[in-house]
């Protein structure tokens, strides 16, 4: 990744910043959070795992030029959209909940609430849904104008990262070691493929060799579900309770059943075992942690002009040279 353009980003990012504050639609839209939890509510019914999958919506539109709803934009004739990324294909899924979510918000209140704020309710109420905590969220913020694929493919980190690059990654979002271990947390709902660990599990570092962090059993299990020749689609739980939102995911990386090396890494290296450990032992400070984390990554804006889409998929059609202009 290249660190000059990542820094040239965020330092507009912090140029115009809107202000984001609770109860920003109280006027305008009093029922917009009611609505959002009512839909999460009907998606996680009829598939339960659309939450973890909604949830993770918000790491991946928040780290590449902030939370602007720009990760919902279809590719277009003339831009490539983030859901192509490297992190995103074939694995980001779940659009569709967000589609029914702004479908009835416009019914209510049309052209008032930004996709943007609807991926940071929905991510709270998936969580606050599952057994999690529940939190009050900051809204305010514009749909962007355009995406990128390439941003999005230097930001966005590998399955086999290192704690310590993901602490440095974190670090320049103003995130510290504490909020990484914490969000990583967020693994405790969801399933992850066969294609994010093939290489921990027969090949580690070019070693030809499985991650010696793996505990044996857990390792023969992972084996079973992910043979050499397995469709790499095939995919597995994050943590041994992978519906509800609880400090499970801590406890199975103390005992080296981390489904991802980005996960199990957290426990091996010494600067983050330390969060791994207290949270493993508590489930109160994880929940409140992971709440302050995530209204810290939702803070992340790009500064850049926007607008409330009214199709999350697409720009309002307008050119964005009118809008310069205006
Ligand atoms: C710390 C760096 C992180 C890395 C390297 C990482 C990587 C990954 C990978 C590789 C997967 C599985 C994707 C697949 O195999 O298709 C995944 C799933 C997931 N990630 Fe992360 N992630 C990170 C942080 C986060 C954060 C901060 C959040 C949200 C706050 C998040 C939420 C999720 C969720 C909920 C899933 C399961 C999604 C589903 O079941 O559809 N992750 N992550
Ligand atoms: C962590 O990953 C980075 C980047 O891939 C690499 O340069 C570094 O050597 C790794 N550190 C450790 C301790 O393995
Ligand atoms: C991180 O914090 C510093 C100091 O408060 C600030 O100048 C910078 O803009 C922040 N970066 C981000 C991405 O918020
Ligand atoms: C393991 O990875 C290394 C380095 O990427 C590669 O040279 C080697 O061929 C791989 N071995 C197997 C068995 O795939
Ligand atoms: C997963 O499925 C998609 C869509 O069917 C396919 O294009 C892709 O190649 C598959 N990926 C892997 C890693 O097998």
């Amino acid at each position: 990744m290249s660190l000059l353009v990542l820094l040239c980003i965020l330092n507009i990012a912090t140029a115009t910043a809107a202000h984001l504050r609770p109860g920003f639609y109280s006027e305008s839209c009093p029922e917009a959070e009611l609505i959002v939890r009512e839909v999460m509510k009907k998606a996680m019914i009829k598939e339960p795992r659309s939450g973890a999958s909604v949830m993770r919506l918000q790491f991946h539109d928040c780290f590449v030029n902030g939370c602007d709803a720009s990760l919902l934009l279809d590719d277009t004739p003339n831009m490539l959209g983030e859901k192509l990324a490297l992190s995103n294909i074939n694995s980001l899924r779940s659009f569709e909940v967000i589609d029914q979510v702004k479908e009835a918000l416009e019914k209510s209140c049309p052209e008032t609430v930004s996709c943007a704020d609807i991926i940071i309710m929905a991510s709270r109420d998936a969580v606050a849904l599952s057994g999690g905590p529940d939190w009050e969220v900051k809204l305010g913020r514009k749909d962007s104008l355009t995406a990128s694929q390439e941003d999005s493919n230097n930001i966005m980190p590998s399955p086999r990262s290192n704690a310590s690059f993901l602490v440095d990654l974190f670090n320049q979002f103003n995130l510290s070691v504490k909020d990484l271990v914490a969000l990583s947390g967020s693994h405790s709902i969801g399933q992850g493929r066969c294609f994010s660990i093939m290489f921990r599990l027969y090949n580690q570092s070019g070693t030809g060799r499985p991650d010696p962090a793996i505990e044996p059993k857990y390792r023969n299990r992972l084996n079973k579900l992910c043979p050499l020749n397995v469709d790499q689609n095939v995919t597995g739980d994050l943590d041994a309770t992978p519906e509800i939102f609880d400090n499970q995911y801590f406890k199975d990386l103390v005992s080296g059943r981390g489904f991802l090396n980005s996960d199990e890494t957290l426990f091996t290296y010494p600067r983050t075992r330390k969060f791994v450990q207290v949270y493993s032992n508590d489930q109160i400070k994880f929940f409140k942690d992971f709440a302050k984390a995530m209204i810290k990554m939702g803070d992340l804006q790009s500064g850049r002009p926007g607008e409330i889409r009214r199709n999350c998929r697409m720009v309002n059609s307008r050119s964005v040279d009118t809008l310069l202009e205006s």
